[in-house]
C-alpha cells in the first residue's frame, strides 16, 4: 500500500483544503485528527507555499542589520522537551524554520545548543538554495556560534563540514589554544575583552556583510540579546502541549529587561501557533 493509499477521510479532505493557498484561509484552516496522520501528511506538501512563507517573514530592507530570533515553546513556557527542543516540534515549525534559515545570512546560535542538539553541517535543501541563488544570496547562510569556553571540536561536522566557512564569536579572555585550534576551520572573532559584547557581535557580523541575523538560540545566548536589547525580532513557535516538570524558559540569565514588542502575525498550524512579534 502506498503512503498516499495510507491515509484517512479527514487527510485526504485537508490535501484539498484551500487554506494552504491563500492568506486568509491560513489563518484558520483545521487539521487532521491524529499526529501521525499531520506528519505524513506533511511529508506529502508543505503547509504553506514557499512564497507564502517568504511574504510573510520578509523584511522590509535586507540592507538594514536586523536581529531575528526563531525560538519554541510549550504552552507552559519550556524550553525543551526530554532536554531537546526537537521534542517540541512537528513539521510544520520546521517548514517555518527551514524558511527563516533560507532568509538569513548568517544563523547564530550559542555553543550550548550545538553540544546538546548535535547540529551537524548548515547546508541547505535544493529549493532553497536555487531560491537564494535568485534573489543574489550566498548558496548557504553562514554559521556563527558564540562561545566563551571554546568547547568544539575542530573536526565536529557542524565546522568541518559546512559549506561556508564558519564564524566563533568569542572574546579576548577565552582559551587561545583553544582559538587556535578552531581558527584552522572557522574565523574566530573576538567580541569583547573579557566577555562577549552582544553589540559587538552584531557589529562584527553587520562588517561581514551578514546583516540578516537569524538566532536559533539557545537560551543563554537570547537573555544576553534580550539583555543587551539587540533583538528584533522573535519567531515564536507556541507547542500544544503542557510540559510540566521543571524544564527552563528560552531566555535564561541576562539582566531582567522589558522589551515591548509587536504582533506582525499569527500563522496557525491545527493547535500549533507560529508568532511573529517585531520590537
Ligand atoms: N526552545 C528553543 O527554541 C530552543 C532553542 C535552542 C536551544 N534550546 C535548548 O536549550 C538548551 C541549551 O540551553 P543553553 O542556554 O545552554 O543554550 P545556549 O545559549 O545555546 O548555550 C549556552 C552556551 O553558549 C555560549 N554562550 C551563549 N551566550 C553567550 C554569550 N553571551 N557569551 C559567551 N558565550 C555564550 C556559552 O558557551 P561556552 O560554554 O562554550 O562558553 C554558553 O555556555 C538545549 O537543551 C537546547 O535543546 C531550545
Amino acid at each position: 500500500m502506498s503512503q498516499t493509499d495510507e491515509l484517512t477521510m479527514t487527510d485526504t479532505a485537508l490535501l484539498t483544503t484551500p487554506g494552504a493557498a491563500t492568506g486568509t484561509a491560513l489563518l484558520t484552516t483545521p487539521g487532521p485528527a491524529t499526529k501521525e496522520a499531520r506528519e505524513r501528511l506533511s511529508n506529502l506538501a508543505p503547509r504553506w507555499p514557499l512564497e507564502e512563507l517568504v511574504r510573510r517573514y520578509a523584511v522590509a530592507d535586507r540592507l538594514a542589520p536586523h536581529v531575528r530570533v526563531n525560538m519554541i515553546a510549550s504552552l507552559d513556557g519550556a524550553a525543551t522537551h526530554d532536554g531537546l527542543s526537537g521534542g517540541l516540534n512537528n513539521a510544520d515549525d520546521k517548514q517555518v524554520f527551514d524558511t527563516l534559515r533560507m532568509l538569513s545570512d548568517v544563523v547564530m546560535v550559542g555553543a550550548g545548543t550545538l553540544r546538546a542538539e548535535g547540529y551537524g553541517a548548515l547546508r541547505l535543501g535544493d529549493v532553497a538554495v536555487a531560491w537564494r541563488q535568485t534573489h543574489g544570496l550566498a548558496a548557504h547562510p553562514t554559521l556563527a556560534v558564540v562561545s566563551s569556553r571554546l568547547e568544539l571540536r575542530a573536526d565536529d561536522p557542524m565546522l568541518a563540514d559546512a559549506p561556508v566557512r564558519p564564524v566563533v564569536l568569542t572574546h579576548g579572555a577565552s582559551p587561545a589554544a583553544r582559538r587556535e585550534e578552531l581558527g584552522t576551520v572557522a574565523d574566530v572573532v573576538l567580541c569583547g575583552e573579557r566577555a562577549v559584547d552582544p553589540r559587538a557581535m552584531v557589529a562584527a557580523l553587520v562588517r561581514r556583510g551578514l546583516r540578516q541575523v537569524l538566532c536559533e538560540g539557545g537560551p543563554h545566548l537570547f537573555g544576553t540579546l534580550v539583555e543587551a536589547d539587540a533583538v528584533d525580532e522573535l519567531c515564536l513557535t507556541l507547542s500544544p502541549v503542557l510540559e510540566g516538570g521543571g524544564a527552563g524558559r528560552i531566555t535564561t540569565g541576562g539582566a531582567p529587561a522589558a522589551r515591548r514588542m509587536r504582533l506582525a502575525h499569527v500563522l496557525t498550524a491545527d493547535d500549533m501557533l507560529m508568532l511573529r512579534y517585531l520590537r
